[in-house]
């Protein structure tokens, strides 16, 4: 069934079938996983690395899409607001719970990305891009326009590997082409997952 699904979604590239998929992946089974991963050693460097990235923007507003069940919240404390954007109605109970312990001001959004229409100074997202979400133009497009005056994006891309099964991955050529026309720079990095193994990313920084 999950083979046939991502062999659908893969032909068809459609963002609907994105989002069941992620609905399906993120019910309360693969929400509690996710929560459990969130304490995994491995992402304490990833921790570190996209703090320091965010550290010139601590200011008023970061938007977290994809922010899953908050495993990066601890990097936002500087932030006078926060924004919780998932499609995972689990994911973002578990998100709400950590943001209120940590004394966060949030506001928790159940939402994809085209729906959104607030100004944010930092767009923030890990592991969406490439896996499971489509970065395409219009989506682009949609991040830069929620940017307020000098805002940043920061956010992950998977790229194309012989070795994955990553079917919403990009190449390398991809990525650079869809961002010739912004105020962008391109980091290449390899994170572990949750098994070990490390894949390879584009992080991406797009400045207004
Ligand atoms: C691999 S998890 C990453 C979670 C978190 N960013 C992290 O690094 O731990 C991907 C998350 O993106 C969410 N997601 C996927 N597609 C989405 C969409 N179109 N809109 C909002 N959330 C989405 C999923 O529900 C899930 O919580």
């Amino acid at each position: 069934m999950k083979k046939i699904y991502l062999l659908i979604l893969k032909l068809f590239n459609l963002k609907s079938l994105a989002i069941i998929r992620s609905l399906i992946s993120y019910n309360k089974k693969g929400s509690k996983q996710l929560a459990i991963n969130d304490n995994l050693e491995i992402y304490k460097d990833q921790k570190e690395y996209f703090d320091k990235m965010i550290q010139s923007n601590y200011r008023d507003t970061i938007l977290d899409f994809g922010c899953g069940t908050g495993r990066y919240l601890e990097i936002f404390k500087n932030f006078k607001f926060v924004y919780l954007v998932d499609i995972s109605k689990e994911n973002l109970k578990t998100a709400s719970i950590k943001a209120d312990k940590m004394g966060i001001k949030y506001k928790i959004i159940r939402s994809s990305i085209f729906s959104l229409d607030m100004q944010i100074d930092l767009f923030f997202s890990v592991g969406v891009f490439g896996q499971f979400y489509q970065l395409d133009s219009k989506v682009l497009e949609k991040i830069y326009s929620l940017l307020s005056k000098n805002g940043k994006a920061v956010f992950t891309v998977k790229v194309k590997e012989k070795s994955d099964h990553e079917v919403l991955a990009l190449s390398n050529q991809n990525i650079e082409n869809l961002l010739s026309n912004y105020n962008h720079k391109i980091q290449k990095e390899y994170f572990k997952g949750p098994g070990g193994k490390e894949y390879l990313f584009n992080v991406i920084e797009i400045k207004k």
